[in-house]
């Protein structure tokens, strides 16, 4: 087994070729199982430009056991971060076999895999939609689960198969135990500072900030406020917002920990990664437009069902436990954001 190597998978999605950056900056040996679903090749061509360091990359699915058998075999890497999986809530109400069978059937073939190859220290990419809808605003991680939607219960099914899984090492006595983070993200937004790497959603965006990016440069007419009535300080939304760049080096965080006290006879532990403040939808346009000098065109419209006034994380224990929080602001998020978007108006071509 080589100590230093990661096996990512989903590694050329937004988030994961990130954190290869982040990765192969800090040195370590990056191999990526991606099935370029929802990316593509370029983004990881970029993360080796950036970096001026090689990875290993294997287009396959993770549902491919057999794949995924002679990867573990090829590369013998000792630590997985898992952020293969599909990601749109709207999508998954939609398809719901679709996001199980990817998500959670995917995550147990992964699973099944480390422990054959006795790779057993997992980062996973879970999510705040696991915390469903609650009066809380402010979630820490033992607030009670309750995901509204496919996707959302996928994460939350994976989470405790995971816990399930880390359980069972300590009734049967194993002697090298899971050592598993699953890391709860609030809003990752933003993209790496050369602006060669970022954010390229498929269509038209489901989250704000691409939203308001492909607005201000013209690809969009217009952008919907949902709401600007609630008991909020300027009566939008607020949401907790977390630089990408920040929320990978969680990630690194979490490897290292793994070599601590914190995972010692391992453990499967959970961590919201959030700024623990939130921003407002107001907020983000106003600081969009003064960082980048556009006007986003927007038009106020009603509420939508089920959305909540305020959420964020309080992300106290990640900082104690992982020695981590969040170093960049609102104006990094959107200076990055604005550069990635300029550069590349099209996204990857
Ligand atoms: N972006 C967010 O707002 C957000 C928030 C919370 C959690 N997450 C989670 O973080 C992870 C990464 O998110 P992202 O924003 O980078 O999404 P992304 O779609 O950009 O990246 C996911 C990658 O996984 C790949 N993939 C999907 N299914 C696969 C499969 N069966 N086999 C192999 N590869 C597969 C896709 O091709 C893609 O490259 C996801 O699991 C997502 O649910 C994302």
């Amino acid at each position: 087994m080589n100590k230093n190597k990661v096996l990512v998978t989903g590694g050329a999605g937004y988030i994961g070729s990130h954190a290869c950056v982040e990765l192969l900056q800090a040195g370590y040996q990056v191999a990526v199982v991606d099935n370029l679903a929802n990316s593509k090749l370029e983004s990881l061509s970029r993360v080796q430009q950036i970096t001026g360091k090689s990875l290993s990359f294997y287009q396959a699915d993770i549902r491919d056991k057999q794949a995924l058998t002679d990867i573990f075999a090829t590369e013998s890497p000792s630590t997985v971060i898992h952020f293969a999986g599909l990601k749109a809530v709207g999508e998954s109400c939609e398809q719901p076999l679709t996001y199980y069978r990817n998500n959670v059937y995917g995550t147990l073939i992964l699973v099944e895999v480390m422990a054959e190859a006795n790779v057993k220290q997992l980062v996973f990419s879970s999510s705040a939609t696991v915390y469903g809808q609650s009066s809380c605003n402010q979630y820490t991680e033992d607030f009670p689960l309750g995901a509204i939607n496919p996707y959302g219960r996928s994460k939350t099914m994976i989470e405790d198969i995971l816990r399930d899984l880390s359980a069972a090492d300590k009734i049967n006595q194993t002697e090298f135990p899971w050592k598993i983070a699953l890391l709860r993200y609030f809003n990752p937004i933003g993209a790496h500072e050369s602006g060669m790497i970022g954010e390229d959603p498929n269509g038209i965006p489901n989250n704000l900030m691409p939203y308001v990016a492909q607005v201000a440069i013209g690809r969009l007419a217009q952008l919907s406020v949902y709401g600007d009535d609630y008991p909020t300080r300027d009566g939008t939304g607020i949401r907790d917002y977390i630089h990408v760049v920040d929320l990978v080096k969680g990630h690194i965080k979490a490897i290292e920990a793994f070599n601590s006290q914190k995972f010692e006879g391992g453990a499967c532990k959970a961590y919201n990664l959030g700024a623990g403040k939130g921003y407002s939808v107001l907020e983000i346009i106003n600081t969009f437009e003064k960082v980048t000098g556009r006007s986003v065109n927007y038009k106020i419209s009603p509420r939508r069902a089920g959305d909540l006034a305020e959420c964020f994380a309080n992300p106290e224990l990640a900082l104690k436990e992982l020695d981590w929080k969040v170093e960049k602001n609102l104006e990094d998020m959107v200076a990055d954001t604005w550069n990635w978007q300029n550069k590349n108006p099209d996204g990857y071509i």
